[in-house]
């Protein structure tokens, strides 16, 4: 960051003396003011609930412009990724920086491939869950566990450790998605298969079985890496950011990873394309199409509690890019499983149309997000619904690391430690018993 050539300045009515503050430039986006020395000089805090207007650390890796509706991988834009690389060379650039050159991408994609095997005693591990338990409970607990597996990556000080971690955290996590489903739903684990891609792999690993040969599909995999590539970063969202949190008091990797998965699972963050997909079910089991004014009715009544779900975004204030190029993928993938008809994607484009429209989210700028049709494509390669989060866990991977590696390295960074304005009962003394 850049010292900017001018200074805010903090003035109160109460007379008490003014505070300048410096002033950061970025590379792009909004300037900063720097507050760390408000506290020492004027005893007060800022107060700030979900962190609307707060900076919590200094990043190189991701950049979202809202307005334009803009999304950077270390200043590729997505669209650019989307075509021209996979998605392993995706998770070269945001965890080194560049992209790959020829060689340095063979040597990832076989560094990431033969680490993709788990310990054998996972699946022991596993039992221990009921058959019907939420994914995203099953991963919360499995990727946690993988730092009682290995012991020799756990030390987050330690560069080698990160890079080891990272490595296996890549490698192992389509292993660990695809064994929660077969365990779900009572079907043999599938091992993995050196020769198949990051995505025909994990393909292979959820809807194959040891009966028979399964064949990849070219188009549903290059559907589901497009799926991982659009979902690989996004700045300091909720889950990175309890990533970041929980990586500041030196835990190890796998426990914060964990931690990041366990904040995903919410209906506000990557439960949404689950929360999406369910939505578009309970209208269409209404009626479909024609109910389609009287739900969007309920939705902009604010005492009814519902939200167009895969519609607005913290930071978008524009059509998120990464719902054009899912949108793109639907078509795709639809019309090579011959679903062009599929009545779900008919009803999401209705409903698209609609609210694109309508006052009230015209006035709000609410626009679709890459969940509204993610859960469509997902549906139609044969994702059931519980685990389109845990394959939005898998994509996210990949910048939880980046971003917890980055700030690691970053000398500035402490543990997060937010203040609060409290608001409780001051100091009192505790009545006897027979005065309560
Ligand atoms: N449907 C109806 N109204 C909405 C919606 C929606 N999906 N999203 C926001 N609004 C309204 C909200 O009620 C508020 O109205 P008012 O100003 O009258 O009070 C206004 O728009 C601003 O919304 P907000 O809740 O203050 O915005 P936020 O930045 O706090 O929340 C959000 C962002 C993503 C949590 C929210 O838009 C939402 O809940 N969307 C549905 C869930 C969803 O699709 N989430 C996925 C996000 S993308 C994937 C990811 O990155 O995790």
């Amino acid at each position: 960051m850049k010292l900017a050539d001018y200074k805010a300045t903090l003035s109160f009515s109460n007379g008490s003396p003014a505070m300048e503050m410096p002033v950061y430039h970025g590379s792009i986006g909004p300037d900063v003011i720097d507050i760390r020395k408000l506290y020492g000089q004027t005893g007060m805090f800022t107060y700030d609930p979900g962190f609307l207007s707060t900076a919590a650390c200094q990043s190189a890796i991701t950049y979202i412009d809202g307005d334009k509706g803009e999304l950077l991988y270390r200043g590729y834009p997505i669209e650019q990724i989307a075509q021209n690389c996979d998605y392993l060379d995706t998770c070269y650039l945001l965890l080194n920086g560049e992209i790959p050159n020829e060689k340095e991408s063979q040597d990832f994609h076989k560094l990431v491939t033969y680490h993709t095997m788990v310990n054998e005693q996972m699946q022991f591990f596993l039992r221990g869950f009921r058959r019907d338990a939420h994914p995203m409970a099953v991963l919360t607990g499995l990727i946690g566990a993988l730092s009682a597996f290995y012991h020799d990556s756990t030390d987050i000080n330690n560069p080698e450790h990160r890079h080891i971690a990272a490595i296996r955290l890549i490698a192992k996590l389509p292993t660990l998605v695809a064994m929660a489903y077969k365990y779900g739903i009572g079907q043999p684990y599938m091992y993995p298969r050196n020769e198949l891609s990051y995505s025909g792999n994990f393909l292979r690993m959820m809807f194959g079985t040891p009966c028979e040969d399964y064949k990849v599909s070219p188009v549903l995999e290059r559907a589901l890496d497009r799926i991982f590539i659009l979902h690989a970063d996004h700045e300091q969202n909720a889950s990175t950011s309890t990533v970041r949190l929980c990586g500041s008091s030196g835990t190890n990797p796998f426990a914060a990873i964990a931690a990041g998965v366990a904040c995903l699972w919410g209906p506000a963050h990557g439960g949404a394309n689950e929360a999406c997909l369910n939505m578009l079910e309970d209208i269409q089991a209404m009626g479909g199409v024609s109910k389609v004014g009287e739900f969007m009715e309920k939705v902009k009544d604010k005492n009814s509690g519902v939200k167009l779900m895969g519609f607005g975004h913290r930071v978008y204030k524009n059509y998120d890019p990464r719902a054009k190029l899912m949108q793109e993928t639907c078509n795709e993938v639809l019309s090579e499983l011959g679903l062009e008809k599929d009545p779900l994607f008919a009803l999401a484009k209705q409903l698209e149309k609609i609210a694109l429209e309508d006052d009230y989210f015209v006035q709000r700028k609410l626009y679709p997000n890459v969940d509204f049709y993610s859960g469509i494509v997902q549906r139609a390669i044969g994702i059931p619904v519980n685990l389109f989060t845990g394959i939005f866990a898998l994509a996210r991977t990949v910048g939880w690391i980046a971003q917890l590696n980055e700030m690691i390295g970053d000398p500035e960074y402490k543990i997060g430690r937010p203040r609060q304005l409290f608001t409780g009962a001051a100091r009192r003394d505790m009545p006897q018993v027979a005065k309560r």
